[in-house]
């Protein structure tokens, strides 16, 4: 944290703008509740707040309040309810009620900003706190400026006003210094301002934004300074910004993997959400998924095609085109390909999952083996059980899952059924076949089949007798 160390002991809140409609983005889903790497836009923001010390977030919610509320309950943020979308200065104000006699500083954001740092909104505070300015902002240079609203300056830096695209000149409109919606102020300040603003512009709303005129023209300059990184202040409108965001928050999350030692082969072709830690050494193939909550060891390879969800992984795991949610696996372990690990499975290190295996709610013991074709749910297989190729545990009785018990070293030979709840003892062996319906005792061995009936030269015969059967029909014709 010591890059982030604050600069003052003011205290500081941020009211973060969340009530719009975000008619682009052509969703029935709330704009601020729109995902990106496995967390929602809002919780982005919410994030960079935190990780620069704000101590009170306040968020604005209007449209599909209910829906923004009811998931980010939890986050240890308060809301303030815009009722009608009558603009960003009318969205701030919501927050007044609950940060009126706030002492310190208050930052305004928006949260359809989801790639904004902590860092970054440390530099606007230091800004705040460099000059006896009123206010402070951030600006961006794009090279399309559409869409947002530019910053006119003054001869001296600070700035004059910010121009809404609707309502710019043509000449307003060539500036490239736009306004990313990232302001601070001392919150005595904001208040007492915000009841100035009215809503004389093409959209007749209340804009935030008109607070720098207010301040300029009173004799309090504006401060500004261009962000670090333009791509942090990228505003998510559409569809499309959502998934620009998306790639430049994954390049962020594998650049940290690499970092630390991961090798990705292809990293316009990795798919890594926020919350996974891959160990050194450890190879990302192509086309691979590791969703929030994923935790890697060192040294294993991962896919090419791969999806892991909620999962650790030990070390020298080697997982090929498979699929594994909310699983444990230990070091050595191969899988693939595809074979999938549903919820609750834990294979012990050394187990192979070999290709066409489902594995559910299970427990393998150390150096276990299911190669071919199976599917093994609420099953607990001990160390070195060899499941021959397309055994199934019939784990379920049209009303209740049952359990299968496998003791160590047992041998279930190929095609078996394994009728739950059963229990096969340590040693034992089940010959290929079998549907087992009964305990199988240690050591012992099982064999549920049908001794086979032969006939020799049945098949000859029966051959001449229908070859007769078919020339006397067409003789017939
Ligand atoms: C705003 C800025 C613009 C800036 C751009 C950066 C204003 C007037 N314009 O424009 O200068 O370049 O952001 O992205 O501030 N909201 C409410 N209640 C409302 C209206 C909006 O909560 O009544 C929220 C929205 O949900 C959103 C944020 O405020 O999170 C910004 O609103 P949006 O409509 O996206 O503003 P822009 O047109 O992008
Ligand atoms: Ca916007």
């Amino acid at each position: 944290m010591s890059e982030l160390s604050l600069t003052s002991q003011t205290p500081v809140a941020a009211v973060i703008l969340a009530a719009g409609k975000s008619t682009r983005m052509k969703s029935s889903v709330a704009k601020p509740l729109h995902k990106i790497c496995g967390d929602t836009m809002a919780s982005f923001v919410i994030r960079a707040c935190r990780e620069a010390g704000v101590e009170r977030i306040v968020m604005v919610v209007g449209h599909q309040s209910e829906a923004v509320i009811n998931a980010l309950t939890g986050d240890g943020i308060e809301f303030a309810v815009q009722h009608q979308q009558k603009g960003t200065a009318n969205a701030v104000q919501a927050a007044e009620a609950l940060l009126g006699d706030w002492a310190g500083d208050i930052i305004t954001l928006a949260a359809d900003t989801p790639l904004l740092t902590a860092l970054s909104v440390r530099s606007l505070l230091d800004l705040r706190h460099s000059t006896t300015a009123p206010m402070a902002m951030l600006t961006a240079r794009l090279d399309n400026p559409t869409g947002y609203g530019r910053v006119i300056r003054n001869t001296d830096g600070t700035v004059n006003r910010i121009v809404e695209e609707t309502d710019a000149t043509p000449v307003e409109r060539q500036c490239t210094e736009c306004n990313p919606s990232l302001y601070a102020f001392h919150g005595k300040d904001l208040w007492a301002a915000l009841k100035l603003i009215g809503n004389s512009n093409a959209k007749g709303e209340y804009y935030l934004t008109d607070l720098v005129e207010i301040f300029s023209s009173s004799g309090k300059p504006v401060v500004a300074q261009p962000v670090a990184d333009v791509e942090e202040v990228l505003g998510v409108n559409s569809q499309q910004d959502l998934a620009a965001a998306g790639a430049v928050m994954r390049k962020r999350i594998l650049n940290r993997l690499m970092a630390g030692g991961a090798v990705v082969v292809d990293p316009t072709n990795t798919f890594v959400e926020i919350d996974v830690e891959v160990g050194q050494d450890t190879t990302i193939e192509p086309f691979c998924m590791l969703l929030r909550g994923t935790h890697i060891g060192e040294r294993c390879t991962i896919g090419p095609y791969t999806r892991i969800e909620q999962s650790t992984l030990g070390c020298d795991v080697r997982a090929i085109a498979s699929w594994i949610s909310y699983s444990t696996l230990d070091d050595s372990v191969k899988i693939g390909p595809y074979s999938q690990l549903r919820p609750g499975s834990h294979l012990s290190s050394g187990v192979r999952i070999g290709n066409f295996v489902e594995v559910k709610n299970s427990t393998l013991g150390p150096g276990a083996q299911a190669a071919h074709l199976s599917y093994l749910g609420d099953a607990h297989i001990g160390a070195a059980v060899n499941i021959g190729a397309g055994t199934i545990t019939c784990n379920y009785d049209g009303f209740l899952k049952h359990e299968t018990v496998i003791g160590e070293n047992a041998f279930i030979g190929s095609n078996s059924t394994l009728i739950a709840p059963v229990t096969i003892g340590s040693g034992a062996y089940v010959a290929a076949g079998s549907p087992i319906s009964g305990d199988i005792p240690a050591d012992g061995m099982v064999i549920a089949r049908q001794r086979p009936t032969i006939k020799e030269d049945w098949a000859a015969a029966y051959r001449l007798k229908k070859r007769a059967e078919k020339e006397k029909r067409s003789v017939k014709r």
